[in-house]
Protein backbone atom coordinates (compact mmCIF):
# COMPACT_ATOMS: atom_id res chain seq x y z
CA UNK A 1 0.00 0.00 0.00
CA UNK A 2 1.25 3.56 -0.63
CA UNK A 3 0.10 6.59 1.34
CA UNK A 4 -1.89 9.44 -0.38
CA UNK A 5 -1.15 12.94 0.29
CA UNK A 6 -4.37 15.39 -0.32
CA UNK A 7 -3.23 19.35 -0.01
CA UNK A 8 -5.10 21.21 2.31
CA UNK A 9 -3.46 24.12 1.25
CA UNK A 10 -1.78 24.45 -1.71
CA UNK A 11 1.56 24.68 0.09
CA UNK A 12 1.51 24.61 3.66
CA UNK A 13 -1.10 21.68 4.84
CA UNK A 14 -1.70 18.02 3.67
CA UNK A 15 -3.88 14.94 4.74
CA UNK A 16 -2.30 12.19 4.64
CA UNK A 17 -4.17 9.16 3.85
CA UNK A 18 -3.69 5.06 3.57
CA UNK A 19 -1.05 4.95 6.05
CA UNK A 20 -1.85 2.79 9.86
CA UNK A 21 0.60 4.87 12.17
CA UNK A 22 0.50 1.84 14.87
CA UNK A 23 2.61 -0.73 12.76
CA UNK A 24 5.90 -0.11 11.38
CA UNK A 25 6.00 1.91 8.05
CA UNK A 26 7.74 0.59 5.67
CA UNK A 27 10.75 2.86 3.89
CA UNK A 28 9.10 3.46 1.01
CA UNK A 29 5.62 4.78 2.62
CA UNK A 30 8.69 6.91 5.38
CA UNK A 31 10.27 8.53 2.06
CA UNK A 32 6.71 9.71 1.00
CA UNK A 33 5.82 10.78 4.40
CA UNK A 34 9.27 12.82 4.39
CA UNK A 35 8.98 14.46 1.12
CA UNK A 36 5.39 15.37 2.04
CA UNK A 37 6.95 17.03 5.37
CA UNK A 38 9.52 18.73 3.86
CA UNK A 39 6.71 20.23 1.26
CA UNK A 40 4.26 21.11 3.33
CA UNK A 41 5.67 21.87 7.39
CA UNK A 42 1.82 21.02 8.65
CA UNK A 43 0.91 17.29 8.18
CA UNK A 44 -2.58 15.43 9.21
CA UNK A 45 -3.29 11.87 10.00
CA UNK A 46 -6.89 11.31 10.48
CA UNK A 47 -8.41 8.09 12.33
CA UNK A 48 -5.09 6.84 13.66
CA UNK A 49 -5.66 4.83 16.89
CA UNK A 50 -2.70 4.95 18.87
CA UNK A 51 -1.12 3.95 22.19
CA UNK A 52 1.30 6.53 24.07
CA UNK A 53 4.38 3.70 22.71
CA UNK A 54 3.04 3.22 18.71
CA UNK A 55 2.36 7.44 19.18
CA UNK A 56 5.93 7.55 20.49
CA UNK A 57 7.43 5.18 18.02
CA UNK A 58 6.80 6.62 14.82
CA UNK A 59 7.42 9.85 16.33
CA UNK A 60 11.25 8.84 17.25
CA UNK A 61 11.69 8.45 13.85
CA UNK A 62 12.38 11.75 13.18
CA UNK A 63 15.25 12.41 15.28
CA UNK A 64 16.24 12.55 19.05
CA UNK A 65 13.02 12.23 21.51
CA UNK A 66 13.01 15.97 23.66
CA UNK A 67 12.93 13.99 27.74
CA UNK A 68 12.98 16.97 29.77
CA UNK A 69 9.75 19.19 31.04
CA UNK A 70 9.69 22.67 31.00
CA UNK A 71 7.85 23.21 34.28
CA UNK A 72 10.08 21.88 37.42
CA UNK A 73 7.88 18.48 38.30
CA UNK A 74 8.37 19.02 41.59
CA UNK A 75 6.59 22.88 41.38
CA UNK A 76 4.07 21.23 38.81
CA UNK A 77 3.20 17.33 38.80
CA UNK A 78 2.31 16.25 35.45
CA UNK A 79 0.12 13.83 34.40
CA UNK A 80 2.43 12.87 31.87
CA UNK A 81 6.23 12.16 32.26
CA UNK A 82 8.85 12.11 30.23
CA UNK A 83 8.50 11.80 26.20
CA UNK A 84 5.15 13.47 26.52
CA UNK A 85 4.18 16.60 26.68
CA UNK A 86 0.64 17.08 27.89
CA UNK A 87 -1.02 19.42 25.86
CA UNK A 88 -4.37 18.86 27.73
CA UNK A 89 -6.21 20.42 30.66
CA UNK A 90 -6.14 17.58 33.28
CA UNK A 91 -4.49 17.88 36.42
CA UNK A 92 -1.93 15.08 37.52
CA UNK A 93 -5.18 13.28 39.33
CA UNK A 94 -6.58 13.39 35.79
CA UNK A 95 -9.20 15.68 36.42
CA UNK A 96 -9.87 18.69 35.26
CA UNK A 97 -7.30 21.69 36.12
CA UNK A 98 -8.23 24.25 39.05
CA UNK A 99 -9.15 27.40 37.42
CA UNK A 100 -5.78 29.28 39.51
CA UNK A 101 -3.49 26.21 38.77
CA UNK A 102 0.08 26.43 37.84
CA UNK A 103 -0.41 24.29 34.77
CA UNK A 104 -3.16 26.11 33.65
CA UNK A 105 -1.67 29.79 34.19
CA UNK A 106 1.45 28.11 32.73
CA UNK A 107 -0.63 26.91 29.34
CA UNK A 108 -2.29 30.44 28.94
CA UNK A 109 0.98 30.82 26.65
CA UNK A 110 0.56 28.30 23.99
CA UNK A 111 -2.86 30.60 23.01
CA UNK A 112 0.32 33.09 21.98
CA UNK A 113 2.08 32.45 18.57
CA UNK A 114 5.00 30.34 19.03
CA UNK A 115 7.13 27.59 18.19
CA UNK A 116 8.46 25.04 20.45
CA UNK A 117 11.32 24.97 22.21
CA UNK A 118 12.88 27.68 20.40
CA UNK A 119 14.11 29.17 24.17
CA UNK A 120 16.34 26.14 24.42
CA UNK A 121 19.61 26.29 22.41
CA UNK A 122 19.12 22.83 20.44
CA UNK A 123 15.68 23.73 19.31
CA UNK A 124 12.62 21.21 17.87
CA UNK A 125 12.70 19.91 14.58
CA UNK A 126 9.26 18.78 15.11
CA UNK A 127 6.08 18.12 16.83
CA UNK A 128 3.65 15.18 16.90
CA UNK A 129 0.74 16.25 18.59
CA UNK A 130 -2.11 13.33 19.08
CA UNK A 131 -5.68 13.75 20.35
CA UNK A 132 -7.35 11.63 22.32
CA UNK A 133 -10.55 13.72 23.04
CA UNK A 134 -11.49 17.18 21.90
CA UNK A 135 -14.37 19.92 23.02
CA UNK A 136 -17.38 20.11 21.25
CA UNK A 137 -16.45 23.68 20.68
CA UNK A 138 -13.21 25.76 19.75
CA UNK A 139 -9.59 24.59 20.88
CA UNK A 140 -8.60 24.42 17.07
CA UNK A 141 -5.08 24.93 16.66
CA UNK A 142 -3.98 27.20 13.74
CA UNK A 143 -0.71 27.03 11.85
CA UNK A 144 1.51 30.25 10.48
CA UNK A 145 3.73 29.41 7.38
CA UNK A 146 7.19 31.27 8.29
CA UNK A 147 8.31 30.27 4.51
CA UNK A 148 5.92 31.69 2.79
CA UNK A 149 5.92 34.65 5.21
CA UNK A 150 9.56 34.90 4.05
CA UNK A 151 9.27 34.84 0.43
CA UNK A 152 6.34 38.11 0.68
CA UNK A 153 8.99 39.66 2.48
CA UNK A 154 10.53 42.92 -0.18
CA UNK A 155 14.16 42.72 -0.63
CA UNK A 156 14.94 45.32 1.35
CA UNK A 157 13.26 43.77 4.51
CA UNK A 158 15.45 40.62 3.44
CA UNK A 159 18.91 42.29 3.13
CA UNK A 160 17.88 43.77 6.48
CA UNK A 161 17.07 40.75 8.66
CA UNK A 162 20.09 38.76 6.95
CA UNK A 163 22.09 37.27 9.87
CA UNK A 164 20.47 38.75 13.03
CA UNK A 165 20.49 37.18 16.00
CA UNK A 166 17.18 37.41 18.32
CA UNK A 167 17.14 35.96 21.75
CA UNK A 168 14.43 33.35 22.83
CA UNK A 169 13.42 33.19 26.24
CA UNK A 170 10.58 31.49 28.09
CA UNK A 171 10.42 34.05 30.07
CA UNK A 172 9.37 36.63 27.17
CA UNK A 173 6.66 35.01 25.87
CA UNK A 174 5.30 34.08 29.61
CA UNK A 175 5.19 37.82 30.73
CA UNK A 176 3.48 38.40 27.38
CA UNK A 177 0.57 35.89 28.23
CA UNK A 178 1.00 36.88 32.10
CA UNK A 179 2.70 33.73 34.00
CA UNK A 180 6.00 35.37 36.51
CA UNK A 181 6.41 32.10 38.55
CA UNK A 182 9.19 30.80 37.16
CA UNK A 183 11.04 29.21 40.06
CA UNK A 184 14.78 29.17 41.04
CA UNK A 185 15.45 25.76 39.78
CA UNK A 186 13.75 26.47 35.97
CA UNK A 187 15.41 30.23 36.15
CA UNK A 188 18.38 28.36 35.94
CA UNK A 189 17.90 25.20 33.44
CA UNK A 190 16.19 27.98 30.84
CA UNK A 191 18.56 30.82 30.57
CA UNK A 192 17.74 33.16 27.53
CA UNK A 193 19.54 31.47 24.20
CA UNK A 194 20.37 32.72 20.83
CA UNK A 195 18.63 31.59 17.38
CA UNK A 196 18.79 32.82 14.18
CA UNK A 197 16.32 35.13 12.79
CA UNK A 198 16.26 33.76 9.23
CA UNK A 199 17.17 30.10 8.73
CA UNK A 200 18.01 27.75 5.63
CA UNK A 201 15.56 24.08 5.71
CA UNK A 202 18.27 22.52 4.34
CA UNK A 203 15.84 19.82 3.39
CA UNK A 204 14.60 22.01 0.35
CA UNK A 205 17.01 25.03 0.48
CA UNK A 206 14.33 27.34 1.41
CA UNK A 207 14.54 30.13 3.89
CA UNK A 208 11.59 30.98 6.60
CA UNK A 209 11.79 34.04 9.44
CA UNK A 210 11.79 32.03 12.61
CA UNK A 211 10.32 34.23 14.92
CA UNK A 212 8.04 33.64 18.27
CA UNK A 213 6.53 34.99 21.41
CA UNK A 214 9.38 32.99 23.09
CA UNK A 215 11.73 36.29 21.28
CA UNK A 216 12.48 38.89 22.92
CA UNK A 217 16.24 41.00 21.92
CA UNK A 218 17.72 41.28 18.42
CA UNK A 219 21.41 41.22 19.49
CA UNK A 220 23.16 44.41 18.80
CA UNK A 221 19.68 46.62 18.57
CA UNK A 222 18.09 48.56 21.41
CA UNK A 223 15.48 46.58 23.38
CA UNK A 224 12.77 48.99 21.86
CA UNK A 225 13.95 48.44 19.00
CA UNK A 226 14.24 45.03 18.59
CA UNK A 227 10.71 44.31 20.29
CA UNK A 228 9.36 46.05 17.66
CA UNK A 229 10.59 44.33 14.87
CA UNK A 230 9.73 41.10 16.30
CA UNK A 231 6.28 42.01 16.97
CA UNK A 232 6.07 43.47 13.30
CA UNK A 233 7.61 40.14 12.10
CA UNK A 234 5.04 38.08 13.93
CA UNK A 235 2.36 40.48 12.37
CA UNK A 236 3.66 39.81 8.97
CA UNK A 237 3.74 36.12 9.54
CA UNK A 238 0.45 35.56 11.50
CA UNK A 239 -1.87 37.23 8.33
CA UNK A 240 -4.65 35.46 7.45
CA UNK A 241 -3.04 34.32 3.66
CA UNK A 242 -0.32 32.64 5.66
CA UNK A 243 -2.21 30.74 8.45
CA UNK A 244 -3.80 27.39 8.42
CA UNK A 245 -6.57 26.58 10.98
CA UNK A 246 -7.03 23.21 12.28
CA UNK A 247 -10.35 21.79 13.56
CA UNK A 248 -9.34 18.97 15.11
CA UNK A 249 -11.37 15.53 15.19
CA UNK A 250 -10.30 12.89 17.57
CA UNK A 251 -7.56 10.31 17.30
CA UNK A 252 -5.90 12.44 14.74
CA UNK A 253 -1.90 13.20 14.92
CA UNK A 254 -0.55 16.48 13.33
CA UNK A 255 3.09 17.11 13.15
CA UNK A 256 4.03 20.23 12.16
CA UNK A 257 8.01 21.49 11.42
CA UNK A 258 8.80 23.74 14.33
CA UNK A 259 11.49 25.17 12.38
CA UNK A 260 9.75 27.21 9.87
CA UNK A 261 5.80 27.90 11.47
CA UNK A 262 4.41 28.95 13.86
CA UNK A 263 1.39 27.87 15.87
CA UNK A 264 -1.21 28.63 18.60
CA UNK A 265 -4.04 26.89 20.40
CA UNK A 266 -7.26 28.66 20.48
CA UNK A 267 -9.63 29.18 23.43
CA UNK A 268 -12.64 26.36 24.34
CA UNK A 269 -14.22 26.13 27.47
CA UNK A 270 -11.39 24.80 29.79
CA UNK A 271 -12.43 24.50 32.58
CA UNK A 272 -15.54 22.36 30.95
CA UNK A 273 -15.19 20.49 28.72
CA UNK A 274 -11.89 18.10 28.60
CA UNK A 275 -9.59 18.12 25.85
CA UNK A 276 -7.08 15.48 26.00
CA UNK A 277 -4.00 16.15 23.95
CA UNK A 278 -0.41 14.32 23.97
CA UNK A 279 2.65 15.85 22.87
CA UNK A 280 6.26 14.26 21.32
CA UNK A 281 8.37 16.62 20.38
CA UNK A 282 11.68 15.85 17.94
CA UNK A 283 15.04 17.81 18.52
CA UNK A 284 16.82 19.50 15.64
CA UNK A 285 19.86 18.64 14.63
CA UNK A 286 21.60 21.70 16.51
CA UNK A 287 21.18 25.61 17.17
CA UNK A 288 20.14 27.61 14.30
CA UNK A 289 22.95 30.20 14.78
CA UNK A 290 25.04 27.16 14.43
CA UNK A 291 23.69 26.27 10.94
CA UNK A 292 23.17 29.28 9.62
CA UNK A 293 27.16 29.67 10.10
CA UNK A 294 26.22 32.70 12.27
CA UNK A 295 28.88 33.07 15.14
CA UNK A 296 27.77 34.11 18.67
CA UNK A 297 29.61 35.25 21.67
CA UNK A 298 29.87 32.16 24.24
C1 LIG B 1 1.48 22.44 21.32
C2 LIG B 1 0.58 23.62 21.33
C3 LIG B 1 -1.71 24.33 21.00
C4 LIG B 1 -3.03 23.68 21.14
O1 LIG B 1 0.97 21.31 21.36
O2 LIG B 1 2.70 22.62 21.24
O3 LIG B 1 1.05 24.72 21.40
O4 LIG B 1 -3.92 23.96 20.33
N1 LIG B 1 -0.72 23.36 21.19
O5 LIG B 1 -3.18 22.89 22.07
MN1 LIG C 1 3.27 24.61 21.09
Amino acid sequence: MTITVCAVTPGFAAEVGDVDLSRPIDDADFAAIKDAFWKYAVLIFPEQHLTPAQHLAFSAKFGPVEKERTLDPKATPSRLTGEFADISNLAADGKIWGETSRQRMYKAGNKLWHTDSSFKRLPSLCSLLYSRSIAPLGGHTEFADQRAAYDALSDAMKNRLHGLIVEHWIVHSRRRSGFTEFNEEEMARLPPVPQALVRTIPQTGRKSLYVASHAGRVFGMPDAEGRALIDELIAHVTRREFVYTHRWRPNELVMWDNRCTMHRGTDYDDLRWIRDMQRVTISDIANSCEQEGIAVAA
